[in-house]
């Protein structure tokens, strides 16, 4: 049982057991109903379907997006093209600038590719997504079980995020798309005529930041295109940590 902010008690375990079985829509209403300070965090196509799809239940969804200083030019289109179509504002968070300048200053700008993700990762994502985290009760993300067998299997409907929770108060992660696959978002995408990063039309299926995503080819996991130069069981970026500590 977790005690939220407020006095009220919640069985999140108990909570994931009902709604494991109910469509993505079910589960945005929900978890806009037991939560007030929620956002989304927005990157890629699953999360535009969860702003579609939450916008129809609730047109003052809260939606942030975390600017690494290094995503295509594309995403920054894309970004503003859900902002204007949506009529949301998008918070945009960026990292520290001191610590982007050190990093750069020692070891230059691709060190990822020597040293490996977690370091730039650490300041251009996760440390701004902390800042944004503190400030809200539960986040929903746009994570599917089938994004990255080795990682993602176990992604729960909703969870407590012990990997960013503060002091006392528990800091609750829906991922309501967990049950659904690519194809399934990409169906929704169609049929609603959701804006999408016009990338997909060249081959790149999972985005992130220009260095580190390529497109894949056909029968590849999209997983692939992601920091290819690393082990499958690597490919998380820290903002999902909660996945590889349960
Ligand atoms: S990542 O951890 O490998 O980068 P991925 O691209 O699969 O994550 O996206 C999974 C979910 O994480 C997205 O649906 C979104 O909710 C969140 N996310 C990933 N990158 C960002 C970002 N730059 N800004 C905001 N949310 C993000
Ligand atoms: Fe840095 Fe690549 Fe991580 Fe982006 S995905 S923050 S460029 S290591």
């Amino acid at each position: 049982m977790v005690q939220l902010t407020g006095q009220t008690k919640l069985d999140i375990p108990g909570l994931d057991a009902e709604l494991s079985s109910q469509g993505p829509q079910k589960i945005l209403e929900r978890a806009l109903s037991l939560f007030d300070n929620l956002a989304i965090s927005f990157s890629g196509a699953e999360d535009v379907v969860l702003i579609d799809m939450a916008h129809r239940i609730n047109k003052d969804i809260k939606v942030f997006s975390l600017d690494t200083g290094r995503l295509h030019p594309e995403t920054y289109q894309f970004i503003d093209q859900v902002r204007k179509r949506y009529g949301i504002p998008i918070e945009v968070m960026y990292p520290d600038g001191a610590e982007v300048e050190a990093l750069v200053k020692a070891k230059g700008l691709f060190s990822f590719y020597e040293d490996g993700h977690k370091e730039c990762c650490d300041i251009r994502k996760v440390a701004p997504l902390r800042r944004k985290l503190s400030t809200l009760d539960a986040w929903i993300t746009g994570q599917r079980k089938d994004q990255n067998p080795s990682t993602r299997a176990s992604v729960p409907v909703v969870q407590v995020d012990n990997a960013f929770s503060t002091g006392e108060n528990p800091l609750i992660k829906f991922n309501p798309l967990a049950n659904w696959t690519s194809a399934d978002v990409w169906m929704y995408i169609r049929t609603y005529e959701v804006p999408y990063n016009s990338l997909h039309e060249r081959g790149f299926v999972s985005i992130g930041c220009e260095p580190c995503t390529r497109p894949t080819l056909p029968n590849q996991h999209e997983r692939e295109g992601r920091w290819w130069w690393e082990d499958a069981g690597k490919k998380e970026c820290g903002l999902h940590n909660i996945n590889q500590t349960t």
